[in-house]
């Protein structure tokens, strides 16, 4: 026997035990690569051939090939082997866990409401319309027939800003209402208007449960000839129940305003305040339009009526969530944003 012959007779035997002692994949690789690699113990063998007697070489290179096949034959199956006990202890991914759920954002609830506002009154052939949130002196207070004492005016509640005054309008102020767009649109366009205004506006006011410093209103605005009470409070009761609930109510309370003459405050009555043991809940500002107001944006006298309104969005949303803090909508905590 050659010494060739006794190498490989070695090899394969020492190939076999350590395939038996094999625990994984990795070592299997291992093993495969030490002796049947390309410096393998088998191809080395085969190399080597070429020098051998001629009377050795046919016995050797099939000794040689026998070697090869059987290892190649043994790795195969201890793969198999590893392979069929890794899946027998189980996966991997523990395929019946629930799934993890991706959060698909919306719109913040104020938005919500706004959104649903202008579709009901677009579909009652309102316009949108919008205005500077820096506003005047004169947009905000003057032009809408507010005094030059009217607490409103106070320092306690409006912010005023720290600019020089315009020459003309006075000075600049965070509006406090949305009402001075009423005043901007009737500077642009002449009857028939029918507008509603959603915006931010701005009053000095400490924050608690339902005070807030910054919050959102929609003004609402008709002016035509002929326009009556009547028009109003069909308007404000059909918007209501379109948007709350058919069985909602409203009542027209006696108020001032001095934009507005006469001037109402808007109950309202809906199951949602049921089932907070409210019966009738303030939520608007509303009225006539003043003479005086007309006259502020040049409109000829007696020729028009027309009225207005302010709706508080936050308190409308608060109604309709059942919601009793202000404060929730603008901390933006996921948890109380993610229920609507
Ligand atoms: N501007 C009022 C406020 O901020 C709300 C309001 C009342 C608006 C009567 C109006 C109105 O247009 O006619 O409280």
């Amino acid at each position: 026997m050659t010494e060739l012959e006794q190498q490989l007779q070695t090899a394969r035997a020492e190939a076999e035990a350590a395939l038996a002692a094999c625990a994984d994949v990795p070592a299997l690789d291992q093993l495969k690569s030490k002796y049947l690699g390309r410096s393998g113990i088998v191809s080395s063998a085969l190399e080597q051939l070429g020098k051998l007697p001629k009377e050795d070489k046919p016995r050797v290179g099939k000794l040689a090939n026998e070697t090869k096949k059987a290892l190649e034959a043994a790795i195969a199956a201890k793969r198999e082997e590893l392979e069929a006990k890794a899946a027998a202890s189980g996966p991997a991914i523990d395929t019946s866990l629930p799934g993890r759920r991706h959060e698909i954002g919306h719109l913040h609830p104020l938005t919500q409401i706004f959104e649903r506002t202008v579709a009901i009154f677009r579909r009652m052939g309102f316009a949108v319309e919008d205005g500077p949130e820096i506003e005047d002196e004169w947009h905000c207070f003057d032009a809408l027939n507010t005094p030059a004492d009217h607490p409103a005016r106070d320092i306690q509640d409006t912010l005023y800003v720290d600019l020089p005054p315009d020459p003309k309008y006075g000075r600049y102020v965070m509006r406090t209402h949305t009402s001075p767009v009423q005043i901007r649109t009737m500077l642009k366009q002449k009857p028939p208007i029918r507008v509603v205004v959603p915006g931010r506006v701005f009053r000095r006011d400490n924050p608690d449960a339902t005070h807030s410093a910054t919050f959102h209103q929609i003004e609402g605005l008709y002016v035509d000839k002929n326009v009556t009470v009547a028009d109003l409070k069909g308007t404000v009761e059909f918007f209501f129940q379109q948007l709350l609930s058919p069985d909602t109510k409203v009542r027209f309370r006696p108020h001032f305003f001095p934009y507005t003459e006469p001037s109402f405050e808007i109950d309202l009555s809906s199951p949602h305040l049921a089932a907070r043991g409210k019966e009738w809940l303030e939520i608007a500002g509303c009225g006539m339009v003043d003479p005086n107001v007309f006259k502020s944006v040049g409109y000829p006298d007696d020729e028009y009526t027309g009225w207005a309104f302010g709706f508080g969005i936050e308190r409308i949303a608060m109604v309709m969530w059942s919601i009793n803090d202000i404060r929730l909508f603008t901390e933006n905590d996921v948890r109380f944003l993610e229920q609507f």
